[in-house]
């Protein structure tokens, strides 16, 4: 956008989602959950489950669905309160696929064909992904473009994601002259933990698709498997450093110091300021002790709330209505703005 184009002037929304496919992890609950709950003060929120994006992949049906209820429940756990946030599952709002589609016609295969995780996820063996996973991005542009969010925390591996979803809402405006209808969300990538990596391998990104579950911490570990992963974390010989400087070279150090910083919602400055010099028998446990009291409240209301299904699907039905309710006039507009017959 040119500095004279003129600025959205819609309220500020701030919304996310993550996948309903395989269990959540501490980097999900660094890099996103604690960060949605940091931001529920200042704006609706909106945060929903990804089962559209999920199906890119083959998921057991009743698995999905009991994934579903259980991202709600880590939601919920985490501390997004469902009467001010909007907690939803994506399917039930038919209006993302709706826009999906339609900016399908909008984004280039060009932009698609930078896209890296499509590139990770797909593999080798690219002509076997399904077309779904190619336009998962797209979808997830519908995803924020629906509400016109403005604010969009994610870790820093959806960067490449909210670029297309700026370029596709810029090309729409442009196409069709509305230069204001979509705005062109930020994305919130805040925090000492916008990438949490393997505690087996410090180049690796933690990740659900890892092979070793001694790679993360899940979100239903308990204390002893908490405390054990952090005590078999991959390490070097060398104590801490005297400043955050010093981790440049150390991946698994700056990884560790990073996620005690998250946890105790420290910089990782102070983290050093506490520990450098401190080698990693001695920070192991704090950390593994931290780790522990930051989670077992959260893994505690989580297994609370997936043995009453019946509280989580009131939450997502509740939510799914509004969402709708902003979402339906939005798709709307688009359908008129596109030219859509509407009778
Ligand atoms: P997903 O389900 O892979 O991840 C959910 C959120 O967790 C963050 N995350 C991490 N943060 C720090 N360190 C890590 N190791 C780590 N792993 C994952 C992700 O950045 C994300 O914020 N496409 C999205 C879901 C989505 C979405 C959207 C997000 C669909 N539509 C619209 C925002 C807006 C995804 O697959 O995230």
């Amino acid at each position: 956008m040119t500095d004279d184009a003129p600025a959205y002037a819609g309220p500020r929304r701030i919304l996310s989602g993550i996948q309903a496919s395989g269990a959540l992890h501490l980097g999900n609950y660094l890099g996103a959950l604690k960060r949605f709950v940091a931001l529920q003060d200042a704006a609706p929120t909106f945060v929903f489950v990804a089962d559209l994006h999920a199906i890119t992949v083959w998921q057991d049906p009743a698995v999905l669905t009991a994934q579903t209820r259980e991202i709600a429940a880590a939601y919920i756990a985490s501390g997004l309160d469902p009467a001010r946030s909007t907690i939803f599952p994506q399917s039930a709002v038919s209006a993302h696929s709706e826009l999906a589609w339609i900016l399908n016609c909008v984004a280039r295969l060009g932009w698609l064909d930078r896209m890296t995780q499509f590139k990770e996820k797909s593999g080798k063996h690219k002509e076997r992904a399904s077309v779904g996973l190619y336009t998962y991005p797209v979808l997830q542009a519908a995803d924020i473009l629906l509400y016109k969010a403005t604010e969009v925390p994610v870790g820093e591996d959806q960067k490449q994601h909210l670029e297309l979803t700026r370029d596709i809402a810029a090309k729409f405006n442009t196409d069709f002259g509305v230069p204001c209808f979509f705005p062109l969300p930020e994305p919130v990538i805040q925090g000492p933990a916008t990438r949490v990596m393997s505690l087996r391998d410090g180049s690796a990104k933690m990740s659900k698709s890892d092979p070793s579950d001694q790679s993360r911490i899940n979100l239903t570990d308990d204390a002893d498997a908490i405390a054990a992963k952090i005590r078999k974390a991959k390490t070097d010989p060398e104590p801490l450093p005297e400043t955050a400087d010093g981790l440049a070279d150390r991946p698994e150090a700056r990884n560790l110091v990073a996620i005690y910083a998250a946890l105790s919602d420290q910089t990782r400055e102070q983290v050093i300021a506490q520990f450098g010099g401190q080698g990693f028998g001695a920070f192991k446990p704090a950390l593994a002790d931290l780790a522990v009291s930051a989670l077992a409240p959260v893994t505690a209301e989580m297994r609370r709330l997936m043995d009453d299904p019946a509280e989580i699907d009131r939450v997502l039905k509740d939510g799914a209505e509004r969402a709708a309710a902003i979402a339906d006039p939005v798709v709307d507009e688009v359908k008129k703005i596109v030219g859509f017959w509407r009778g």
